[in-house]
């Protein structure tokens, strides 16, 4: 495939994100899929050590001719016509511009950019979550955002999109007629989406306490999960479609029930952010249903929290009990181990008739190497594939079907249900 060459400009170069995920993969793809010719823009407000950065990042210095930076206040409009000018940037080339930084910056970044003319259909903005707090906030954001620039050149990153078990979800699906014929509310007894995190909010004190656990995990990665489970693959399936098909499933989805959701908090949070009365979720439990006559009064059900007993992210499908026969389950493990599991119910061996549960498990062989999501959505940016980002639309209906609950519990002065670190998910709430 031919590629322009590609100008990336990272705004935040220096920071967390950045360093730990960002540098890396970009290191690893020009390794592996040769873009030699690439060149990194570093924006920064201080002077960076380019040769530092990457020492400390990939713990070698050696690709740092590729990298520049250009040091300029952010928040000074004017600046930016100097940053158009430093980029120089050529017909013949595109420029992606990664916005690493918080939401507000990012879109005042993105103002800036669009008035100082950075706007040619060759430019495209790679987003971080959060997209919006709320549904009014992403709206607003949204409208901003296309005064300059057209949503195909819009590339909103959801990690979870790219992780290579949930691209996996829609190659099982639809290459396996197996799948195929029994999903359907008839074959289909209830979805459970479960993320499970072993780390806590590790520090990030001011964005977690403004974030919780619906707007973090499960606005974004889980119904984005949920949606590439519940949408529809027709024959000669193209990958592209993949947002507009996302987006059906989430137009059906009903606003959710704040009596059919829960949150909990662990103990020692309040300490930990310094509000001994935050009522900020590190663990929410969510069940939706969908009007979509396919997925019609069938339980959808999200689930996340921090500082669980494991970390494990999947997605289990149970199938309705037939006649005689079990019910079984089909387990997509997004992470770890990646794989796929079936709970079959075999015959026990013995002079008995008697049945007994077992495994049928798929999981890539040990040298198997999965990329970084990081990686796949740099890969896909360059080549203007939109099938593992999240459109304005998808953020808006997200945002809509959880808008009950963010409302509901802003006006709840309850106490909120406590749980301990490490203890496990059905402890706080019943998961099968
Ligand atoms: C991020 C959240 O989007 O995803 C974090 O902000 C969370 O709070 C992380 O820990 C989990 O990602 P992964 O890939 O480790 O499951």
């Amino acid at each position: 495939m031919v590629v322009m060459k590609t100008k990336l400009l990272i705004f935040g170069i220096t920071g967390d994100l950045s360093t730990r995920k960002l540098l890396p993969a970009i290191h690893r793809i020009v390794a592996t899929e040769g873009y030699d010719d690439m060149e990194v823009i570093g924006v920064s407000r201080r002077e960076v050590d380019v040769k530092a950065l990457l020492a400390g990042a990939l713990g070698t210095d050696e690709d740092a001719e590729r990298f520049s930076i250009f040091s300029m206040d952010l928040a000074n409009q004017e600046e930016y016509a100097r940053l158009r000018e430093y980029i120089a940037l050529g017909d013949d080339e595109q420029l992606l511009v990664y916005l690493s930084v918080p939401p507000q910056a990012a879109t005042q970044i993105v103002d800036f950019m669009g008035a100082a003319g950075l706007t040619s259909p060759n430019v495209k903005l790679l987003f971080e979550k959060p997209f919006g707090v709320d549904l009014t906030s992403a709206e607003e954001m949204i409208a901003r955002t296309a005064r300059y620039y057209d949503e195909s050149q819009l590339y909103r990153i959801d990690h979870y999109l790219a992780k290579e078990m949930a691209q996996n979800i829609v190659a099982l699906r639809g290459g396996n007629a197996l799948f195929s014929h029994l999903w359907n509310n008839t074959a289909i007894e209830k979805i459970e989406v479960i993320a499970r995190e072993k780390i806590d909010i590790e520090g990030r004190a001011q964005f977690y306490e403004q974030t919780g656990a619906l707007r973090d995990i499960v606005q974004g990665h889980l119904m984005q999960l949920l949606a590439l489970t519940l949408m529809d693959i027709p024959p000669q399936f193209d990958w592209d479609e993949l947002p507009a098909r996302r987006q059906e499933v989430l137009a059906h989805l009903r606003p959710a029930d704040p009596a059919k959701a829960r949150r909990a908090q662990y103990e020692g949070y309040r300490e930990e952010v310094g509000n001994p009365k935050s009522r900020t979720e590190t663990f929410v439990s969510v069940e939706l249903t969908s009007d979509d006559p396919r997925w019609a009064n069938i339980p959808l059900r999200l689930i996340t929290g921090k500082a669980l007993d494991k970390k494990s992210t999947e997605v289990r499908v149970h199938f309705r009990k037939i006649h005689e026969a079990q019910s079984n389950c089909l387990v997509f493990r997004i992470q770890p181990d990646e794989g796929v599991e079936i709970e079959l119910f075999t015959k026990k061996p013995g002079y008995e008739r008697e049945f007994e549960k077992r495994q049928l498990m798929f999981s890539y062989p040990e040298q198997t190497v999965l990329p970084d999501a990081y990686e796949q959505v740099l890969v896909d940016a360059i080549r203007s594939r939109k099938s593992l980002f999240t459109s304005s639309s998808e953020v808006v209906a997200s945002w809509r079907v959880l808008q009950p609950l963010l409302s509901a519990w802003e006006m709840d002065d309850r106490t909120i249900q406590m749980y301990t670190k490490g203890e496990a998910t059905h402890t706080i709430c019943s998961v099968e």
